[in-house]
């Protein structure tokens, strides 16, 4: 049983010591014993070092005027590629068991297909020795969204089914390029986004706003889950850990919406879950789409779903990855739209809650029960899922210029708030059932926020990105302080 500090501990920077407030309500007692504390960031949004790699639709997109509110793109960002060991060297300060990062694709193996790149992979063979001689374990993921451009051209990316056995190869080949030291290993972050964020709406790349394609690519990329899952397996030593990470979240309405606005989205609320959250989570662990979406997304798949795909997307996972920020809540489309004209099929009378007071710097509201809800109703609805990690949470906001004025940490109060707010839903859905074995805070740097560019920062370091120095933030301290104060006891 563990239980976070009750006291106060500090950091000495310069001649001022440093202290985080003391947490004596943070009760963590509900987290199992051998509990992983992890960081995560993504390969695009962090490593920077573009001539060392192929061109990913992202590369595109952000070279798209308007697409990327600052014009900003992947060039540089935090300059990762040359700067892994000091970021190691703050992972390993941070106190972390795991980091979680991603492989970007293009660099590994530019185009897509064919032999990996020696040059690409060395970078992550660096990384992974440096991690492990600082005693964190490395966990891979394998797609968080860059996907090599020339994937995208020719066989239309995601909503072509010829991108299954390109990503399985492509996933087989890095596995065993790095599966002597690296134990961790998850398909693809968040396909509802690459689906429908990418071809619904088309606010990430490849930028298209066509049903059929966000239909077809969300089953594509549960194939191409499934298929890599099993070759890996074949391959795979028995202390291998495969998984997936989606993003999910209770579906609700606005709480400023009128009773009757309210009844109004009962069918959106039903149809966004249905696609959001029921999509996935039925098709990996009860072995079929939920007849609802199907119903919906059915006349654009054109035939592609086979009872033999889902036999395949249905293959055994070791970890489920749930990415967490906020509850998603619906308000009233004004003007309404039609059914085709919504980010999916038949929900074009609802649209995204304006932001609350007190939402983040993105616009995004605080809901940290809604962690609590989605672990246990996994658990509840889902009794063959495998153990959950937490593999993102994390809140954005901006730094008042008084605060990076300070000396030593940089003061970041709502995102110690936020952070401490889910860590106690996330013990509490532990406490009431859910057998979550791991959190990683999003995330460990500021980076690159896709179509946000560079205009919000999650990170628990902050990056000047004029000089690219990075400074940790108050909830670095603080995150660091929960982590140690959870250890056992050691000899002293
Ligand atoms: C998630 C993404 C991650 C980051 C956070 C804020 O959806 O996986 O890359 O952008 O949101």
């Amino acid at each position: 049983m563990l239980r976070s500090s009750e006291g106060v501990s500090a950091l000495t920077s310069g001649t001022m010591p440093i202290v985080s407030e003391p947490r004596a309500d943070l009760d963590l007692s509900g987290l199992q014993a051998g509990f992983t504390w992890g960081a995560a960031t993504a390969a695009f949004q962090i490593e920077g070092g573009a001539t060392g790699r192929g061109r990913s639709i992202w590369d595109r997109f952000c070279e798209e005027p308007g697409r990327v509110v600052d014009a900003s793109d992947g060039l540089v960002a935090c300059d990762h590629v040359n700067r892994y060991r000091p970021d190691v060297a703050l992972l390993a300060d941070l106190g972390v068991d795991a980091y979680r990062f991603s492989i970007s694709w293009p660099r590994v193996q530019p185009g897509g297909r064919g032999p990996l790149s020696a040059q690409g992979l060395a970078f992550y063979d660096r990384l992974v020795d440096e991690l492990l001689a600082a005693g964190i374990h490395p966990w891979v993921t394998l797609y968080h969204w860059d996907l090599p451009e020339e994937l995208q051209n020719i066989g239309g990316g995601w909503a072509g089914r010829g991108i299954v056995d390109a990503f399985t190869d492509y996933a087989v080949a890095v596995h065993s390029a790095l599966g002597d030291r690296v134990r961790f290993w998850a398909t693809l972050n968040e396909p509802w986004c690459s689906a429908w964020l990418g071809h619904g709406s088309g606010v990430h790349a490849p930028g298209i706003r066509n049903h059929a394609r966000g239909a077809r690519a969300a089953h594509h990329l549960l194939l191409a889950h499934g298929r890599a899952t099993a070759a890996m397996r074949s391959q795979a030593p028995a202390d291998h850990r495969l998984g997936i990470v989606l993003n999910l979240a209770p579906v609700g309405v606005d709480p400023r919406a009128t009773p009757t606005e309210a009844a109004g989205l009962d069918r959106a609320v039903r149809r966004v879950d249905a696609i959001h959250n029921r999509w996935w989570l039925d098709a990996l662990f009860t072995g079929r789409y939920p007849d609802d979406a199907y119903d919906l997304l059915e006349p654009h798949l054109d035939g592609v779903v086979s009872a033999e795909d889902l036999a395949e997307i249905g293959e055994s996972v070791d970890f489920l990855g749930v990415n967490y920020y906020n509850d998603t809540l619906l308000a009233p489309a004004d003007p309404p739209r039609r059914d085709d004209e919504g980010e999916y099929p038949g929900t074009g009378e609802a649209k995204l809650a304006d932001p609350l007071p007190g939402a983040t710097a993105m616009g995004w509201p605080i809901t940290p029960d809604g962690l609590r809800r989605i672990l246990l109703r996994i658990t509840h609805d889902y009794p063959s899922a495998p153990p959950l990690v937490v593999t993102e949470n994390g809140s954005a906001w901006s730094d008042p210029p008084e605060a990076l004025a300070v000396d030593g940490p940089v003061p970041d109060p709502q995102r110690v708030d936020y952070l401490e707010a889910h860590l106690r839903a996330l013990a509490q859905a532990a406490a009431e059932g859910a057998d979550v074995r791991g959190y990683f805070a999003w995330s460990l740097m500021d980076n690159f926020e896709w179509a946000w560019g560079y205009t919000q920062r999650f990170g628990l370091v902050h990056i000047d990105y004029a000089t690219l120095e990075r400074r940790p933030r108050t909830s670095f301290i603080t995150y660091r302080d929960i982590i140690s104060a959870t250890r056992p006891p050691t000899l002293s």
